[in-house]
């Protein structure tokens, strides 16, 4: 199918869309909320890996971020101010349960219910994820994901906040993007806890994916009316060229991709051709764990940043397939990621012919450029702002195409920790001045309002 960027291209308009249509943005407690040894906290495993020399660039840690943690009136304030009506964040499983067995931490229970007070306030529907990648170390010391004790410490945490915020919150994420937990943290070493081993990143996935399926019954007894879902990082997929091997190169990364987390999710199991490449390093699973894996849920939450261009590479990785550069030509962020707004009503197309996941929300969506304030204190973020309009423009494609999108959050509120590559790289909305903690909504913020409130 072709998108709507055809030269001139005409910003989309809130009325193109749904009246029921839910419009928020996105954040995570480790990027944001700083204070990280205030009330109760206990290390997370990014606070290790922060530690660790040479894994964050810069040097950077999450001890301070956006100071979120005391300064989030403000903050949801600016979110009302932009006509949202969601809010998605994440809760701090190290500010809950400082060890294992422990009573929970109710300073940071607290914390969330302010929070989720403050949401409700301001007229801000909370969207809650449970785990966005900040393990409690001491779980990571005695295993982490690899160890399937982890699991039932997460229904554990999870079962304690749920109950606690469940009276507010009914919009529910288990996990953000299990790809990057089990295979960016525990093969490619990039993200915490920094290992690099594929056999652990599988059954890190395994026991994530687990941990999902056995947290939706669980939300579901303590929330009345919840909603849950889990939020997957997802890209089209295509073929650095037309060679026979590139399209085979392909196919296996996309099993592993796409497929390892979408088949078993929706009943298929693991794919067999992915489960016969990996071989050994294939996960130990227990019985009954795919038909807990392939949970009902109530809604997909497509985490879409830009297309992987794939290409057949002997002797590289597991699979012997690499994600190739973009071609110089390619119009890129400052991450490097292309931008390729027809890639969101591909993949939501795709996704919805092979799966029929019901409601889809696009839980993240967002663009990392280097702006810089002005003379006259403005962010004239002009690309990130096209970037946010052309999207929009194809989320509307995937939609008139009868992709059941129900709702969009953006990547990010605000400028934050972005994990290995630290504060220089800024996603948000609005732009925030680390040494002053200053605020300030860019360009792209202030169209996303005009967009909202229809001026
Ligand atoms: C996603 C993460 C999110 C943020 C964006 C840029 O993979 O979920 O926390 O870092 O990328």
């Amino acid at each position: 199918m072709t998108t709507s960027i055809r030269p001139p291209f005409v910003p989309p308009v809130r009325g193109d869309f749904a009246s029921d249509f839910l419009w928020g943005s996105a954040t995570s407690a480790y990027q944001i909320e700083g204070a990280a040894l205030e009330d109760g906290r206990v290390e997370s495993i990014w606070d290790r890996f922060c530690a660790t020399p040479g894994k964050v660039a810069d040097g950077a840690t999450g001890a301070v971020a956006c100071d979120h943690y005391h300064r989030w009136p403000q903050d949801l304030d600016l979110a009302r101010s932009m006509g949202m009506q969601a809010y998605r964040f994440s809760i701090a499983w190290p500010r809950i349960f400082a060890k294992v067995g422990a009573a929970p931490n109710q300073k940071g229970l607290d914390f969330y219910s302010r929070l989720v007070d403050g949401m409700l306030e301001r007229g801000l529907q909370p969207w809650a994820t449970l785990y966005h990648w900040d393990l409690p170390q001491y779980l990571q010391d005695g295993g982490g994901w690899n160890a399937r004790a982890t699991v039932d410490a997460f229904l554990h945490y999870v079962d304690t906040v749920t109950r606690r915020l469940g009276d507010r919150v009914k919009h529910w994420i288990t996990h953000n993007e299990p790809w990057c937990t089990a295979i960016i943290g525990n093969y490619e070493g990039l993200h915490a806890p920094g290992l690099t081993d594929f056999k652990t990143a599988l059954q890190v996935c395994h026991h994530v994916l687990l941990s999902h399926g056995k947290a939706v019954p669980l939300i579901r007894a303590n929330v009345p009316a919840a909603q849950v879902g889990i939020a997957l990082s997802l890209h089209p997929l295509r073929p650095a060229s037309a060679s026979l091997e590139d399209a085979a190169a392909l196919a296996r990364h996309d099993g592993l991709r796409y497929r390892w987390f979408l088949d078993p999710l929706f009943g298929r199991g693991y794919p067999q051709a992915t489960l016969d490449q990996v071989g050994a390093a294939a996960p130990t699973v227990e019985q009954g764990d795919m038909d807990a894996i392939a949970v009902a849920t109530d809604f997909l939450g497509v985490n879409y940043y830009f297309p992987e261009t794939v290409k057949d590479a002997p002797g590289h990785g597991p699979l012997e397939a690499a994600v190739a550069a973009p071609p110089l030509e390619a119009e890129t962020t400052a991450l490097g990621w292309p931008v390729a707004p027809e890639g969101l009503s591909e993949l939501l197309l795709r996704i919805e012919n092979d799966y029929h996941p019901g409601p889809i929300y696009i839980t993240e969506n967002g663009s990392c450029y280097d702006d810089e304030v002005g003379a006259d204190g403005a962010v004239d973020d002009l690309a990130r702002r096209a970037y946010l309009q052309r999207h929009l423009a194809a989320l509307k494609d995937a939609i008139d195409g009868g992709v059941p999108v129900k709702g969009y959050f953006a990547w990010s509120l605000m400028d934050n920790f972005e994990w290995a590559e630290g504060y220089r790289r800024r996603f948000g909305l609005v732009h925030v001045d680390y040494a002053t903690q200053r605020r300030t909504v860019k360009a792209s913020g202030k169209w996303y309002g005009e967009f909202l409130l229809e001026k």
